[in-house]
């Protein structure tokens, strides 16, 4: 199952390269990057940047924190982060070339120093216990049947009293998912919570669900804004296609569907370990 999540998300050439490639079309100096320049791609989540920063205000961090990002994809997050708030940010993720596209896309934009990631399973953490002083996990737990190890790995290696922060699609009250969507071409590696479900979950493993929000009309919002970018666009935009294939504008397509008849919710909960 592990490989063939891994191999939905990275099942094609260089991602280094095509990102690349990619960035060069859509007219950027890959010796000039900015983080900035990289949010199209590397913030794979629906809200993008945006939902990363608001996500990141309720950790409470500053420049001192160690914060684990679980599934950390390109890393877009974990930077967007370390640049805004100075901390250091651990990411992990089952896709090994994902951690390596991440940790080159650092060093195009001056970040590694802060920064890191490595191959693992959000299911069996590879970190001693008590260690980190904040979580997040974006879009993550829709490929993951074993939720319930997953938050109890992340209790485990958060410290006593520390914040965790869970920005999910959710299976939603409009019927069954279309595909194929961003993380599943076909059912079987696609496990959606509802959101009560979800609540227990995180109470289950042991944390306070401190607040719950629901974003969906703005992320429908956002995903049909970009499925319009892409179809409209003169000079070609960096988009998750340059990684996940030509099969995205139909990805794209059941998204937005997905959305606007409720299959599917995006729902952000805050937690205390
Ligand atoms: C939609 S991407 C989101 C990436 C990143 N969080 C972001 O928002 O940019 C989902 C990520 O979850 C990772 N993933 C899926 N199952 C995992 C697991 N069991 N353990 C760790 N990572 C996993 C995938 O490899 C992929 O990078």
């Amino acid at each position: 199952m592990a490989d063939k999540v891994a191999s939905h998300y990275a099942g094609g050439d260089s991602i280094v390269g095509a990102l690349a490639e990619s960035l060069r079309k859509a007219g950027k100096d890959i010796g000039k990057l900015t983080t900035a320049d990289l949010g199209t791609v590397d913030e794979f989540h629906i809200r993008g940047r945006r939902a990363t920063l608001e996500l990141a205000r309720s950790l409470n961090l500053s420049a001192d924190s160690h914060v684990l990002d679980i599934g950390s994809g390109l890393g877009g997050p974990a930077r967007t982060l370390v640049e805004t708030y100075g901390c250091r940010v651990t990411g992990i993720d089952l896709t090994q070339a994902f951690c390596e596209a991440a940790t080159t896309l650092s060093d195009w934009v001056g970040l590694s120093d802060r920064v890191s990631f490595r191959q693992g399973d959000a299911t069996s953490l590879p970190f001693t216990s008590d260690q980190f002083d904040a979580a997040m996990t974006i879009h993550v737990s829709m490929n993951i049947a074993r939720k319930d190890k997953v938050y109890a790995e992340t209790k485990r290696v958060l410290r006593p009293g520390a914040r965790f922060a869970v920005y999910d699609i959710l299976q939603g009250e409009g019927g069954d998912v279309l595909f194929p969507v961003p993380w599943a071409r076909e059912p079987s590696i696609s496990h959606l919570a509802t959101p009560d479900a979800m609540q227990s979950l995180l109470t289950n493993a042991g944390f306070r669900v401190v607040d719950v929000q629901d974003s969906t009309e703005e992320g429908q919002r956002w995903f049909e804004a970009m499925a319009a970018r892409m179809a409209k666009a003169a000079v070609p935009a960096a988009t998750f296609q340059a990684f996940l294939g030509n099969d995205f504008p139909e990805m794209a397509r059941s998204q937005v569907a997905n959305l606007r008849d409720r299959r599917i919710r995006t729902v952000t909960y805050v937690c205390e370990a």
